[in-house]
């Protein structure tokens, strides 16, 4: 890797990131029972049904792990906490053993020098809370409020910053109306429901913190670049919308307390009842914004009803995800949340990386693809800082290989990889490369 902690300005963080239901093993210290066990149970869901049971057992390793990110030269970590391992029934008495973890965790992390990035919900709703219609209920930003502040009085004393919910678009559209994740459905009334709900905990969850006298408070979007696959209108439109559904609809509800009219052309019909009274809360002010940045997509027309649109295939260079490599898509949409949204307030990408093969040979994995991924993206944070975009740090997922979702355990992201039968650990060369970037050892 060419780059190095000196090309950045010298505030600038680097940082490693994880998630609860990806890497702990929701089996063990009393966890209870998530719409993401229950997705996996259902055939057909994810590949080879796995689940998050013993995932890479964090939770009874996560010292070696948390050595791991302070020996690279990592000065922060981005973690979640799983709402079901602190409240196993989503609401009521807490479990003692879940909240002893994460303030382990909490203290582990700053043992080592390392800035606890925490986000409170990373996916694994608690199945008690799926029954009552999960984010298709009003109700659940009391919920999560209520989750919000356990675990806050527990923690909030020695969180550097508190994201609330990763990646809405995933929660809301990519559950409810695409069926690619827990709970699986395809249904625009209860997406247009989830689509609100989702911001309207988010500030719930952002005002329950406030009273707590808390600051260093986000949110975290995930961010895909829309392009029209053609020069048609048609397709300007339908990158447009897609634009609209993916991104525009949480930047500017929380940052501007309006939805983006072109999404409500769809939704509208189907949002709650007096939902235009919930965008003040909805849009309190944060003290950061947090981009987790992937891929592009290509966008073109199709029949059907709204929103008519289909992705195409585009002809970049993929990851082992089959998603395009295109780092100026990151260099955009920091410049344009700058312009658009934030303003000044400090920008961190919070997710960046890739998916790959990485089998060790002879005790060694060579990713070498993963170090110019990296490198490419950390090149565009550069191009972002000389035009004047306040990017506060970076944050690589992942730290290690880990269960992604509906692709179970064969996508591997880490810089770590884990051997999900023994569980041991090795650093790729990825890791072996930043380490030398940010230590210069
Ligand atoms: C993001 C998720 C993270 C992981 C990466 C690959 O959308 O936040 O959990 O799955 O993608």
């Amino acid at each position: 890797m060419q780059l190095n902690r000196k090309d950045f300005p010298e505030d600038f963080l680097f940082g490693t990131a994880t998630s609860s239901y990806q890497i702990e093993g929701h089996a063990f210290g009393g966890a209870g029972r998530t719409h993401w066990d229950d997705y996996a149970d259902t055939p057909g869901n994810v590949v080879r049904a796995e689940n998050g049971a013993t995932a890479c057992d964090h939770y009874h390793r996560y010292a070696e792990d948390l050595d791991l990110v302070a020996a690279a030269g990592f000065d922060a970590y981005r973690f979640s906490i799983s709402w079901a391992r602190v409240l196993p029934e989503g609401r009521g008495t807490p479990n003692r053993e879940g909240l002893d973890f994460y303030d382990r965790l909490t203290d582990a992390m700053l043992e080592r020098g390392l800035k606890p990035y925490a986000t409170l919900y990373h996916w694994e709703l608690p199945s008690a809370l799926a029954d009552l219609g999960g984010w298709r209920n009003r109700d659940i930003a009391h919920w999560f409020g209520d989750f919000t502040e356990t675990i806050m009085r527990r923690l909030g004393d020695r969180i550097d910053t508190v994201a609330t919910i990763n990646e809405p678009w995933c929660v809301a559209w990519l559950g409810h109306f695409l069926g690619g994740h827990a709970p699986g459905l395809r249904d625009i009334r209860a997406a247009a429901r989830a689509m609100h709900h989702v911001l309207l905990a988010h500030g719930r969850a952002i005002e329950v913190m406030r009273g707590l006298g808390m600051d260093g408070l986000g949110g975290v979007f995930n961010l895909e670049w829309a392009h029209p696959a053609d020069d048609s209108e048609e397709a300007y439109e339908a990158a447009a919308r897609y634009d609209g559904i993916y991104n525009r609809w949480f930047m500017g509800g929380v940052f501007k307390g309006q939805y983006p009219d072109i999404v409500l052309e769809g939704l509208a019909p189907h949002m709650p009842e007096g939902w235009q009274d919930d965008m003040g809360l909805i849009s309190q002010p944060l003290d950061w914004c947090g981009i987790n940045y992937y891929t592009r997509k290509l966008l073109a027309p199709a029949k059907g009803p709204w929103p008519s649109l289909q992705e195409v295939r585009g002809i970049l260079p993929k990851t082992y995800m089959d998603w395009e490599i295109y780092p100026e898509g990151l260099l955009n949409f920091l410049e344009r949340t700058a312009s658009e949204y934030t303003g000044d307030l400090p920008i961190y990408v919070t997710e960046n990386g890739m998916a790959s093969h990485d089998d060790p040979v002879a005790g060694e994995v060579q990713d070498e693809h993963r170090i110019a991924f990296i490198e490419a993206h950390l090149a565009d944070v550069r191009r972002a800082l000389a035009r004047g975009v306040p990017v506060k740090g970076y944050f690589v997922w992942s730290l290690l290989d880990n269960y992604e979702w509906s692709f179970g355990y064969d996508k591997r992201f880490g810089l770590v990889h884990v051997d999900f039968d023994t569980l041991a650990r090795t650093p790729k060369a990825s890791y072996h490369a930043l380490k030398r970037a940010l230590t210069g050892e």
